[in-house]
């Protein structure tokens, strides 16, 4: 496995496996590894010949008071795990490299982005947009690979590889999740051991809420209303939202009816963690 560092070697190392006719697939991440990211490139591996994994904490993506600063970091850890789960090459580009003194372009998803995390963190996915169009432009991918855990951002991802004719097929692979069913994610660390206890609540409101729905209830308020509760009964946990939105749209909805996405936005303590689950109601 090699590391490069630095964007014009990413360009000529990417030219070169094109010229062999190996195809390739991209794996975006901001590191501090976990088996939800390596579940990407095992899905990656099957795919295409070589897999690169990003791993840039992207500034502009984080929100003047979000945990830029302290978002964890340990490249030699995250070097280890990438190896093992057969990644060919780590891009770990720099901040100056990726955004030089000067940077003015900006890429703007419209829709998609509005409800959901787009409410309260407005110019998230405009960074998002803009440092994956950057990542494809520079690793040009035939294939990239993001996890549902973030369906919002996945969505918007694939809506703006279509727009734009980007000529990347972007995959959207299951949540990964520990064994009492929270989603696995960098940011689990932050979690004092109260809140980490109090964290499963979230993938229990979800089941429940899914048993709900499948016991015949249609009414979204009043999942949504179990949820909160449920959420609600642990002391650590303070709701930004929880919400059952229309999977194609992600437009709030009344009623249940096709495929939806229940997805939620919770604060544990200080740490905001986000998760999701679509439901079918045929
Ligand atoms: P990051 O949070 O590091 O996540 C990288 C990728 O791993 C994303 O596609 C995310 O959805 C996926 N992922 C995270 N936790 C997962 C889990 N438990 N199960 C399955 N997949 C999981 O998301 C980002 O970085 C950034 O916004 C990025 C796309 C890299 C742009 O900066």
């Amino acid at each position: 496995m090699k590391t490069i560092e630095n964007i014009s070697r990413m360009s000529t190392f990417v030219k070169m496996m094109k010229k062999e006719g190996k195809s390739i697939s991209l794996v975006p991440t901001m590191g501090y590894l976990h088996e939800g990211h390596l579940s990407l490139v095992k899905a990656a591996k099957k795919h295409t010949d070589v897999v690169i994994m990003s791993i840039f904490i992207n500034p502009i993506q984080f929100g003047p008071k979000e945990d830029f600063e302290k978002y964890p970091r340990d490249l030699k850890r995250d070097e280890e795990m990438a190896r093992e789960a057969g990644v060919d090459v780590i891009f770990y580009p720099s901040l100056k490299d990726m955004y030089p003194e000067g940077y003015a372009t900006y890429v703007t998803v419209e829709k998609l982005t509005g409800n959901l995390c787009g409410e309260s963190r407005p110019e998230h996915f405009r960074g998002v947009a803009t440092v994956v169009t950057k990542l494809f432009n520079i690793v040009k991918p035939e294939v990239a690979y993001f996890g549902q855990k973030d369906m919002q951002q996945a969505m918007m991802v694939k809506k703006m590889a279509s727009d734009l004719n980007m000529g990347v097929e972007v995959k959207m692979m299951p949540v990964v999740r520990e064994k009492d069913g929270l989603a696995m994610s960098s940011r689990n660390i932050y979690l004092s051991d109260a809140e980490r206890r109090d964290a499963a609540v979230l993938y229990q409101s979800l089941k429940n809420a899914e048993m709900l729905v499948k016991n015949g209830e249609r009414d979204a308020r009043k999942v949504t209303k179990a949820v909160e509760d449920m959420i609600k009964s642990k002391q650590s946990a303070r709701i930004e939202y929880v919400k059952l939105v229309d999977a194609g749209e992600l437009s709030d909805v009344k009623m249940i009816t096709g495929e939806i996405a229940l997805a939620v936005a919770v604060f544990f303590g200080e740490t905001r963690l986000i998760d999701n689950t679509t439901i079918m109601v045929k």
